[in-house]
């Protein structure tokens, strides 16, 4: 039977890059069976819900989903239930994707792209684990009330709630320690524990955990500090384990060293090996429909799918070589264009992947 895959382009530059990432994995001939469905601000055009029930149910159905972008700004003044965001949001709700793995990987040929001096990022290889389905992003009580004494009685608050329950923190810990094992064996535990109760509990459960992982060092690091050194020194990083906000903070931050935002991929997990895949860029509805953005995250995107959710390393590999190649042949988008390389379009981004296969 073929492997059910779930293709949810979303927004903007959303189409164009999926399709890409489809043709790359049809080149591989495997046993896949490709869905679509519509999510952000497509399904809210479509059906008036950025993550409609038949997107739901596909996703759940589907071994992985293999997600473009979500968000144009055509749709910031719909009320927050409604925004593109929220599909992103639910998915990883409704799927339990807990677990959530971005790689920042400077490819040697673009070191000159990162914003730092070489030296400081090339070789870099960071792995970072974000836990995606708690923290304050969807810890309740939230919303917007009215003070009703003290100094800002009358005025307008706003408020959400930053929580963590222990299993929470030990399975996402589990899952970094194990992602050390197969690394350089370091992790670092990102938190704000000189300030957040949360974050004590935190640091106290990641220590608990890493008794059982001997062979992994673990340190950890105060979030402010993380982002410091980040930019400071980003190769002494290894695996960082971090809440669902700090994450979303420095995966942006560890993404711009490797100079494009472009070629970063994801995957968020559960803990029965379905998985999201998707770019860490957004949907850059400038550049939407012109052929030009970048399709070499979602590309590398499939890649990911292919190792964690169809444990199919062999093909996988052959992806990443496959962008590799293409890099050092000289093929460039706009976003990552160099003196002396070839500029290409996403179409024949994808054509020269599928090539070097
Ligand atoms: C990300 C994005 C999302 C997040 C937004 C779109 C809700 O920034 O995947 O990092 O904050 O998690
Ligand atoms: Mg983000």
């Amino acid at each position: 039977m073929s492997t059910l895959i779930a293709v949810m382009a979303g927004d903007g530059v959303g189409q164009e890059i999926t399709q890409e990432a489809v043709r790359v994995l049809q080149a591989l001939e495997l046993d896949l069976e490709f869905v679509e469905a519509e999510v952000g601000g497509a399904a809210y055009e479509a059906h008036g819900h950025p993550l409609p029930k038949q997107t739901i149910e596909l996703a759940k159905k589907a071994q992985a989903v293999l997600f473009g972008a979500v968000g144009d700004w055509k749709y910031d003044e719909l009320p927050r239930h409604l925004r593109p965001e929220q599909a992103i949001l639910g998915l990883r709700k409704e799927l339990g994707l807990f677990a959530n793995l971005r790689p920042a990987l400077l490819f040697s040929s673009l070191a000159e792209a990162s914003s730092l001096k070489p030296e400081v990022v090339s070789g870099l290889d960071i792995m970072i684990v974000r836990e995606l389905t708690g923290d304050i992003y969807f810890g309740e009580p939230s919303g917007v009330r009215t003070v009703q004494e003290g100094p800002f009685a009358g005025e307008q608050q706003g408020f959400d709630t930053m929580l963590y329950a222990q299993s929470e923190i030990r399975r996402i810990a589990h899952l970094a320690f194990q992602a050390a094992q197969k690394r350089q064996k370091k992790l670092c535990s990102v938190d704000k524990a000189n300030v957040l109760e949360t974050s004590q509990l935190w640091r106290d459960t990641v220590n608990e955990v890493s008794q059982e992982y001997p062979d992994v060092s673990l340190s950890h690091m105060y979030v402010d500090n993380a982002a410091m050194q980040l930019v400071r020194a980003p190769k002494e990083f290894d695996v960082i384990v971090t809440g669902n906000l700090f994450g979303d903070i420095l995966s942006d931050e560890a993404a711009m060293l490797t100079g494009s935002i472009g070629m970063l991929p994801s995957a968020s997990l559960n803990d029965s090996q379905q998985g999201l895949y998707e770019p860490i860029h957004g949907s850059a509805p400038d550049i939407a429909g012109q052929n030009k953005a970048n399709p070499l995250a979602t590309i590398l995107s499939a890649a990911m799918l292919l190792r964690y959710s169809l444990h199919n390393d062999e093909a996988a590999n052959r992806i990443e070589r496959a962008v590799q190649k293409v890099l050092e042949e000289g093929y460039r988008t706009a976003d990552i264009e160099q003196p002396g390389c070839t500029l290409v379009g996403t179409a024949e981004m994808g054509d020269a992947v599928i090539q070097a296969l």
